[in-house]
């Protein structure tokens, strides 16, 4: 067992932190208060080729592995986690066209996802009757002479507004897979579809607790036409492909809130050794101590948790409960550690002068998106009661 980052996992870490720590942290404040989109700062990722770590040098990616992208992304939450959201999705339509698209989808799709010139991906699966029941969607992809005319609406949907490569899953079944019950995943087909496709417009932004920096839109498709070719995978084939690239994607959402937890420990300790109270440090009172302590630990074990699951999507081996829990557990951990960072710069941690209560907003989302919590223990859940596999 090795514990040390290979040498290329720590130049990719390097790139990534001195970005996070030298670009995106100084404004990342600002981002937050005005809601500003990183259009910029995701291109600049881009060119950084921090858009593609896991993905294939000949299609445009670092092809440095599931471990390094773990590794920036958290590097990038800790800075700002609105720009590691788009970072993380853009990685994740780009995994999925990369395991599942044609030559000709990959040639076109994935080198501007991976270069920062689609701004970003989205991946577009929610409806508003259906976000943990993902498999009870009603939007409808018919079939027609030359392709498929989507309609219907999506809800949630991160970038939705800005991505030029959107993923959308849509039934092909014309309903009767949702009539039957029981059959409803197996209706279900993928889509690339190009952001500016006629028949497809978003909606407002949402207004949200945290993660000011992102957009979250609804998207309507009123006789939004694609060709054939615009198929992701087999007809049928959608539901698997989203629940395989939400596996990828739950260890995205692990590593930022590994990130944002960080960020949080490492402000609340240097407000501690900083500020006095009864003529001393609070880093000298044991209550205050526990606190970091307790955090501190926390933080490892969900670190731990990730790069597990990392490791082994890095080498083909089945991880999607390891995935689940390094989700469910970073996610929860994150809040706890937000909270307590907050509590140790006391009244001034609730203000804007500090930047701990946007870590608190922003990570409460990630016990939420890319499946709750509740999800996650599903997950867990069924593959102990399937198989119990107990290792490292
Ligand atoms: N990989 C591949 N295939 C899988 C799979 C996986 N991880 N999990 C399930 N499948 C397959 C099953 O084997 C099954 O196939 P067969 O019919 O051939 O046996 C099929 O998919 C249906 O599976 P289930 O019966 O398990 O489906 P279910 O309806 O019970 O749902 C669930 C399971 C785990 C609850 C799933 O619905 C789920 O994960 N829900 C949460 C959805 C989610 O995470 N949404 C996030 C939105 S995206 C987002 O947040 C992105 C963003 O913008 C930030």
């Amino acid at each position: 067992m090795n514990f040390e980052p290979t040498e290329e996992q720590q130049l990719i870490v390097k790139t990534a932190r001195e970005f996070a720590m030298g670009t995106l942290a100084p404004r990342a404040a600002e981002r937050d208060l005005q809601g500003w989109f990183p259009a910029s700062e995701l291109r600049q990722l881009g060119q950084l080729g921090l858009l593609g770590v896991n993905v294939p040098d000949e299609l445009g990616g670092a092809q440095a592995g599931a471990v390094a992208y773990s590794l920036s992304l958290t590097e990038i939450a800790a800075a700002d986690a609105s720009v590691a959201v788009a970072m993380a999705v853009t990685n994740m339509v780009a995994e999925l066209i990369v395991a599942f698209g044609s030559d000709e989808q990959k040639r076109t799709y994935v080198p501007m996802l991976c270069s920062g010139e689609a701004v970003c991906g989205a991946f577009a699966l929610s409806e508003p009757q259906s976000g943990s029941d993902a498999a009870g969607m009603r939007t409808i992809a018919t079939e027609t002479q030359d392709g498929y005319r989507i309609d219907g609406s999506k809800l949630w949907i991160t970038s939705g507004d800005r991505a030029r490569v959107l993923i959308v899953w849509a039934r092909t079944d014309g309903g009767a897979g949702l009539r039957a019950g029981g059959k409803a995943a197996s209706g279900i087909s993928a889509f690339i579809v190009p952001g500016d496709t006629p028949g497809l417009s978003a909606g407002k932004p949402e207004h949200k607790l945290g993660l000011h920096g992102s957009t979250t839109v609804p998207l309507t498709f009123d006789g939004c036409v694609v060709p054939t070719s615009a198929l992701l995978g087999r007809v049928g084939d959608g539901f698997k492909l989203a629940m395989a690239a939400l596996d990828g994607g739950r260890i995205g959402i692990a590593s930022q809130a590994v990130g944002v937890a960080r960020a949080a420990l490492s402000a609340a300790t240097t407000y501690a050794k900083e500020r006095k109270q009864f003529g001393q440090a609070l880093a000298n009172f044991q209550a205050i101590q526990n606190m970091l302590a307790d955090a501190a630990t926390q933080l490892d074990a969900a670190r731990l948790l990730t790069l597990r699951a990392a490791y082994l999507k890095q080498e083909g081996q089945p991880y999607s409960a390891k995935a689940a829990m390094a989700k469910l557990y970073a996610s929860e951990m994150a809040g706890r550690v937000c909270d307590m960072a907050l509590q140790v710069h006391g009244g001034y941690g609730y203000t804007h002068e500090f930047p701990v209560e946007r870590y608190l907003r922003d990570a409460r989302v990630q016990r939420i998106y890319e499946g709750t919590s509740e999800i996650q223990r599903i997950v867990i859940a069924r593959s102990l009661l399937k198989e119990f596999v107990d290792h490292v």
